[in-house]
């Protein structure tokens, strides 16, 4: 959620910043803006509401940009509107202190309210601008220290990329809570709140613990920890599939990433399914100590959606009981784990606020925490027990696709790993079939093209739509009620299609669009009998199914496989069902409205 970059070096700043504010867009695009250093040491900060494209048009508008010492940032609206006067860079209202950031203050008003009372005017309703003007209010002359005494008073996450009015060479930044990387190029040195921005450059990253400070020079950079030291850090490698930001030809990364999952699936799968047998790394000690009683699994949007998958998995394959909550629900309940809980977290981002407090909660109630995670080295990876990577590489479109299949399939090989820990026997039959999903899918996704193009252009104007389904279908219509909802702005639900008759069916009117999921063959023949009853209220029907012998009028049939596989088939055509809605709408199918792709604020 917000995207922050930083450069200091001898090249030009403002083309650098742009380009990395563009890598970085997908985590928040409301507005965005820049501050530089002039080669007379002047401090230059140009914003603008709206996209990039705005704040590129500024940038080249006024002229000569020149200087090597810059920020930026691109921004998902918290506190205060959309706004040229609420995006960031945020100064202080002596000037001494410039900042950008990404998290949240949550004891923002306090401090505004003293810093007012001591007579500094405030220009925006954001919680950031608080930072800027603390730092000044608490200026030793010495950044370093200043930010030694200010930070703790900030109660909340922040990453933080700061420029000092007199030492114009240098970039401070500080992280808590909020992920923050920097790298050092044959240029300069840069910072930034994500990888994507930093691939065009290098593959080698500082990532900021909790609590540490740094300084970038374009000869170099320096670690301190809380107190002021120096520390000596060593740089991560990052991961050979983690690619940059490509759209290879596709209108639009959405698209691309689609097309990827196949792809992306066999690289997950491959080192957890060596020979056939399935092998989960690290994680198997966590599997090993005393026996898992119960498995739950968190996460918040389509990562919820997985988790809906897996507890089917888990109870069937491992007849373990199982259960799947929503994370950001998950804190104010009951909470009833122990130490015989394996609690799944799964995350793309790794960074889900919500995500992250469910896992600490989970933590201090003594289960075991297995990540599930796509970023490597982020918060959730890092503080879970064990982590397993999805291998999907850059997810650049807010509507997750990749990530959410590589998802499911580490969660079928986990529930096939259960099974065996808790019978003995592997589940031969489910491996095998296992080992040859990227194939199929690449099957669904040649022949489901045509239809979901035909599908969409019949329900494109339509204002709701209907997803049913049952058991493993039901989790598949979520996923897929989510995708059309998100990019396309189509009003869509999903229901249990069993529920439909306690009060749903009221909303079918004739010519409402009611897709169903008809996959899992031991539910087909009920979800059919629903089907009929909205069709006798008019419903417009549609079909993705399994069983070649249901032909009804507009039906996408997949490939038969093993019936505990069918969500990560049927969530192909869905995806681009959406897409064809979306983009037959003109909407902005990669950075859809109000949403942003990693949600770092609860
Ligand atoms: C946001 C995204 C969703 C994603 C959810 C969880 O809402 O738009 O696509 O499923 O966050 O994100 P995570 O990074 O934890 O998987």
């Amino acid at each position: 959620m917000c995207g922050i970059i930083g450069y200091a070096g001898v090249e030009k700043a403002v083309p650098l910043l742009l380009d990395g504010l563009e890598s970085l867009e997908y985590r928040g695009y409301d507005s965005a803006g820049l501050a530089l250093f002039t080669p007379a040491a002047e401090l230059l900060t140009l914003r603008a509401a709206g996209p990039l494209t705005a704040l590129r048009k500024k940038a080249w508008d006024s002229g000569k940009l020149e200087g090597g010492v810059g920020i930026g940032h691109t921004r998902w609206a918290t506190h205060g509107e959309p706004s040229e006067a609420n995006a960031h860079p945020h100064r202080s209202a002596g000037g001494k202190y410039t900042v950008v950031h990404n998290g949240i203050i949550e004891n923002y008003e306090t401090l505004r309210r003293e810093l007012e009372e001591e007579g500094l005017a405030f220009s925006s309703q954001t919680d950031t601008e608080v930072i800027a003007q603390l730092l000044e209010r608490v200026d030793t002359g010495d950044p370093l220290e200043t930010l030694r005494l200010a930070l703790p008073r900030l109660e909340g996450s922040y990453a933080l990329g700061i420029l000092y009015e007199r030492e114009p060479d240098c970039i401070y930044c500080a992280r808590k809570q909020s992920p923050l990387l920097a790298a050092v190029t044959e240029s300069g040195t840069l910072l930034a709140s994500d990888a994507a921005a930093l691939l065009p450059y290098t593959r080698t990253v500082f990532r900021f613990e909790d609590g540490e400070m740094a300084c970038l020079r374009k000869n170099g950079l320096r670690f301190f920890d809380s107190d002021g030291n120096d520390l000596d850090k060593t740089p991560a490698e990052l991961a050979r599939h983690v690619t940059a930001a490509d759209k290879s030809g596709y209108a639009h990364f959405m698209r691309k990433e689609i097309d990827e999952q196949p792809v992306t699936v066999r690289r997950t799968l491959e080192p957890l399914l060596p020979h056939g047998a399935v092998e989960l790394g690290a994680a198997e000690e966590l599997l090993a100590r005393e026996e898992i009683r119960h498995v739950l699994f968190l996460g918040c949007g389509s990562a919820y959606h997985v988790g809906a998958v897996g507890r089917l998995l888990v109870e069937e394959l491992a007849g373990i009981p199982a259960a799947v909550d929503l994370a950001s629900e998950f804190r104010g309940q009951a909470a009833l784990v122990d130490p015989r809980t394996l609690v799944v977290i799964i995350s793309q981002s790794g960074e889900t606020a919500d995500t992250l407090q469910a896992l600490r909660l989970a933590k201090e109630k003594g289960a075991r925490t297995l990540s599930v995670v796509n970023v490597e080295g982020s918060s959730i990876a890092i503080e879970s027990d064990s982590v397993i990577y999805t291998k999907a590489g850059l997810e650049v479109a807010v509507a997750t696709t990749k990530a959410y299949s590589t998802q499911l399939a580490v969660v079928y090989a986990l529930a096939a790993r259960l099974s065996e820990c808790r019978s003995g026997n592997e589940p031969r039959d489910f491996l095998h079939a296992l080992a040859a999903l990227p194939d199929l899918m690449e099957e669904v996704l040649r022949a489901s093209e045509a239809p979901a193009l035909a599908w969409a252009e019949e329900i494109y104007t339509a204002e709701h739509a209907f997803f049913i389904g049952r058991n493993l279908d039901y989790a598949a219509a979520m996923e897929a009620s989510l995708k059309l909802k998100e990019i396309s702005y189509i009003h869509a639900e999903a229901y249990a299609a069993g529920e439909l008759k306690h009060g749903t069916i009221s909303l079918i009117e004739r010519g409402t669009p009611v897709i169903s999921l008809c996959c899992r063959p031991e539910v087909v023949a009920r979800t059919k009998g629903s089907m009929e009853e909205v069709a006798a209220r008019g419903a417009k029907l549609f079909c993705v199914t399994t069983d070649a012998s249901f032909r009804p009028e507009r039906r996408i049939l997949l490939p038969k496989c093993h019936p505990l596989l069918v969500a990560s088939l049927a969530a192909l055509p869905m995806q681009l069902f959406a897409y064809h809605c979306a983009q037959l709408r003109g909407c902005a199918i990669d950075k859809p409205r109000n949403l942003a792709k990693s949600v770092t604020v609860e």
